[in-house]
């Protein structure tokens, strides 16, 4: 059922295990693993009772009254009758004793510097509050960000928090199309924008993408224009406005109000297994709680570290783990503008030795890429202010963890790998990094609260060692609460699969130390450099085009990305393919952006077909990566499809991009 075999195969084979190293666990906050089973197992027996305790970590203007009630219809709601603020607890409440400890570390890829203290951040967050509020922002709105990895997107986002007004962030890679269905879905009458982005040493255009978007959104009001590259780009005074002008004069006093606890944070758009994107929606006290508890635990945070994440705020790890979770902590965080190999493959780590970064958390496809060109640069730095390593996004292959954790880590710190999802809001299962032995390639134990299981169709757990479905059996603080403006989508796909609990979508087995092995979606949802993408959106791309008939896209394993993109085209009769894949390749780009780009376009006359129409995809699997085809082919139409394709694919099989 979970179409992981070789994943499964090659983790079965993983055996090697390390205890947390004894200098870390003397310091942490959960120190054996005796400790953590106790808390998990209280937590399970009173969950309402471990969240409650655990939510004297925020600060609230009203105390709740109710921990946790589940309303008819899937409508969830946590801390009932709260009121707080979510920037109040990440930037207010810590003026007293740190105002002026650093907040954020700012880099940006061409080596320019800022540095943020709690009372800067505060300062800029007020003034950006209440140029919104002049705006006529109000909380009936949703502010969309299109912009750089620059402070003055967390000082945005946490602006919006501080008014109550719904935030969206879409990652600056979409491309014009990706922007609007985003603007269109969430009613966003703001954008805040730049001019441009620096990345590897180029200039990209932002403001060009809003200004695409903006002719099919007429409803937008204010498009917002952060100087960042200097680029020329259009101005239309009657909508825009640069950042100078919108914040000139503000105060930079804007007090914080409470909100109720289940007042919309943020909406995040994600992939799902339609060509439609979810806008997630998240809330404020459940949302802040989850972020800001897993920080601590899991990556020990304390009051000295500097805390990487280098995540990209446009997807949730940035928004749990570079804004929320450490700020709400107080600790002070690295932010990094650029890609990973400006000037060189050295970059990450001449930031680590420059900041002397204690916490760190990446992506294993950033760490693959680390393996392949550029592990000669790790060493020319020095990394030992590293006390603990992260990765999310995807599973780690047991090598590269070992390479992390040896290389990077000079097999001194803890490596935690984290699962979770936007969905989720905050980590599900990882180890804690002073109380969990690490498996390379497993995500290990559940976080306090959360209770895994993985389960065969009807529901019911399968044996230690096989695979299934994973699902979450309890709510969570940080649980998304609805798709936007789509209450039946999010009943359907994530409580009604698996009545009561929640579908996570993904395969994973359990050893038998009780350590959870993630195999991957089981969905059409491709994850290609630890991004989430839905075949089925490819596709509709690729028929799009005036030449194609039908397209189907399906993941094929890649040393780099994790998956790479690899798509089966049918063309209208007569159409040459000459000169069509870059043409192609580029289609997909324009519409959904780079991070879409196809790895491989494979050109057929006609689709494996199930006699009832539908695409067989477990075929096309196979022959995108080269396998035997498996299973049963009873139900294929069109046989001779098959062989056909299969040559092409062997023909085409090393033109790669
Ligand atoms: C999907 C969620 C929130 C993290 C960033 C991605 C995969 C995530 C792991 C991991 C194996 C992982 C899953 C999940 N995933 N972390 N540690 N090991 N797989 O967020 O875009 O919402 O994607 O990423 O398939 O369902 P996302």
């Amino acid at each position: 059922m979970v179409d992981s075999s070789t994943n499964i195969s090659n983790i079965l084979k993983e055996h090697r295990s390390f205890a947390p190293p004894p200098e870390f666990a003397k310091q942490a906050y959960i120190n054996s693993l005796s400790k953590y089973k106790e808390i998990w197992q209280a937590a399970n027996n009173d969950s309402e009772g471990f969240w409650k305790e655990q939510a004297n970590s925020l600060n609230w203007f009203t105390n709740f009254t109710e921990v946790f009630r589940q309303e008819e219809d899937y409508h969830f709601k946590w801390f009932l009758g709260g009121r707080l603020n979510a920037s109040y607890n990440c930037i207010d409440r810590h003026l007293p004793s740190k105002a002026d400890k650093v907040a954020i570390f700012w880099e940006g890829e061409p080596g320019d510097t800022r540095q943020l203290t709690y009372m800067d951040l505060h300062k800029e967050v007020c003034k950006v509050a209440n140029s919104f509020k002049r705006l006529g922002v109000t909380t009936d709105d949703v502010v969309t960000f299109y912009m750089p990895m620059v402070p003055e997107l967390t000082i945005g986002v946490l602006a919006c928090a501080r008014l109550g007004v719904m935030h969206n962030v879409v990652f600056a890679g979409f491309s014009a199309d990706s922007l609007t269905s985003r603007l269109t879905d969430a009613k966003s009458r703001f954008v805040v924008t730049a001019d441009g982005v620096f990345r590897k040493g180029k200039k990209l255009p932002l403001k060009d993408t809003v200004d695409a978007s903006r002719e099919q959104c007429p409803w937008l009001e204010k498009v917002i224009v952060l100087e960042r590259t200097g680029q020329e780009c259009s101005f239309n005074k009657a909508v825009d406005i640069t950042w100078s002008e919108f914040i000139e004069g503000s105060s930079d006093q804007c007090d914080a109000t409470g909100f109720d606890s289940e007042h919309p944070l943020f909406l995040l758009y994600t992939s799902g297994s339609t060509g439609k994107p979810k806008g997630i929606l998240h809330t404020t006290a459940g949302y802040l709680l989850g972020a800001s508890v897993t920080s601590k635990y899991i990556f020990d945070l304390k009051e000295d570290d500097v805390y990487w994440c280098t995540a990209d705020i446009g997807w949730i790890t940035g928004h749990s783990y570079c804004i929320y979770g450490p700020l709400a902590l107080g600790v002070t965080t690295l932010m990094y503008e650029g890609a990973p190999n400006t000037p060189d493959w050295g970059r990450f780590w001449q930031l680590i030795e420059k900041y002397k970064v204690s916490k760190f958390y990446t992506a294993p496809t950033a760490i693959r890429s680390f393996i392949k060109y550029g592990p000669h640069f790790p060493k020319q730095y020095d990394l030992s202010s590293l006390k603990l390593l992260g990765t999310v996004g995807e599973p780690i292959n047991p090598e590269a963890w070992m390479w992390y954790q040896e290389t990077i880590g000079g097999g001194q710190c803890p490596v935690v790998d984290s699962w979770w999802q936007t969905e989720t809001g905050s980590i599900m299962i990882a180890g804690l990094p002073g109380a969990t032995t690490a498996k390379p390639g497993s995500a290990t134990k559940p976080f306090f609260g959360i209770v895994p299981q993985v389960v065969d169709e009807n529901g019911r757990e399968v044996k230690a060692n096989s695979g299934g479905y994973l699902v979450l059996d309890k709510p969570w603080p940080s649980m998304m609460r609805t798709i936007y403006g789509d209450h039946n989508r999010f009943k359907a796909q994530y409580w009604e699969k698996i009545p009561g609990k929640y579908f996570t979508g993904d395969g994973a087995r359990i050893d038998d130390d009780g350590d959870i092995w993630i195999m991957g979606r089981i969905d059409d949802v491709l994850n290609v450099s630890g991004h989430r993408l839905s075949t089925m959106e490819i596709e509709s791309s690729l028929v799009s085009h005036e030449s194609v008939t039908e397209a189907a896209v399906v993941g094929k394993p890649d040393e780099l990305k994790g998956e790479a993109i690899c798509c089966f085209v049918t063309l209208k009769n007569g159409v040459d393919p000459q000169g069509l894949l870059q043409q192609l390749k580029q289609h997909v780009c324009d519409h959904i952006g780079a991070l879409a780009r196809p790895d491989q376009i494979i050109f057929t006359e006609a689709l494996p077909k199930t006699r009832s129409g539908k695409i067989m995809r477990r075929l096309l699997r196979d022959i995108a990566t080269g396998r035997e085809i498996s299973g049963d082919t009873s139900t294929l139409e069109n046989v001779a499809a098959i062989t056909q394709i299969a040559e092409g694919a062997a023909q085409n099989n090393h033109e790669r991009h």
